[in-house]
């Protein structure tokens, strides 16, 4: 008896505690291929005093989400994709394999966010460089996969498939 009811309280303690990122960690993330995306353009997410109102709504979301991660912001930027994505990723029809196939780096904080396809439906994460997962379970928290994909998936007209970003050769 009490030998169950402590399983079942680890299994309760595992399930709140734990981060819950719904695709893996890309170990060979330092082996993908570095693209050219708006964001990658301006270089970096600035903090909470810069201007937005020129970029589309997404961005401004974007930079009002996280901006006040530090003082002044989440810094340089990255967009990572596996390298046998990449023509799929330029394409942005939303269709590629199935794990990890994109990464936002925030460089400055050691952080990946990582979207990749389960049975082709878009799946999210949130890892630091060395695969700690961080994604938080409340759902109002900016590293939690309900966040994700509320903008991700929210903002249709602009990201397909989760795929936000369009990115030129
Ligand atoms: C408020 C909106 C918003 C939220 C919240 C958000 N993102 Fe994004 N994300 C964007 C936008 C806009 C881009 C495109 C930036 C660019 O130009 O590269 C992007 C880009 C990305 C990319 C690069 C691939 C792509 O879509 O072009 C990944 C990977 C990514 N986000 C993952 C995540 C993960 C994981 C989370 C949650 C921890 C998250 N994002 C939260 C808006 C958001």
């Amino acid at each position: 008896m009490v030998k169950i009811f402590v399983f079942v309280l680890s299994v309760v303690v595992s399930n709140a505690c734990f981060a819950e990122s719904e695709v893996s960690f890309p170990a060979d993330w330092k082996d993908w291929m570095p693209v050219t995306t708006p964001l990658t353009k301006i270089g970096a997410l600035p903090g909470c005093d810069f201007d937005s109102s020129s970029l589309p709504p997404i961005y401004q979301e974007t930079v009002e989400t996280y901006c006040s991660v530090r003082p002044e912001g989440p810094g340089a930027v990255a967009v990572l994709v596996t390298s046998s994505e990449t023509k799929a990723y330029q394409d942005k029809l939303g269709k590629m394999q199935d794990g990890p196939v994109m990464i936002l780096h925030l460089k400055e904080l050691s952080v990946l966010f990582v979207t990749g396809y389960k049975e082709g439906k878009p799946t999210y994460g949130a890892y630091k460089e060395d695969g700690t997962d961080i994604a938080s379970v409340d759902p109002s928290s900016p590293l939690s996969m309900a966040t994700c994909r509320t903008c991700h998936t929210g903002y249709e007209a602009f990201c397909v498939n989760g795929q936000c970003a369009s990115s030129s050769y």
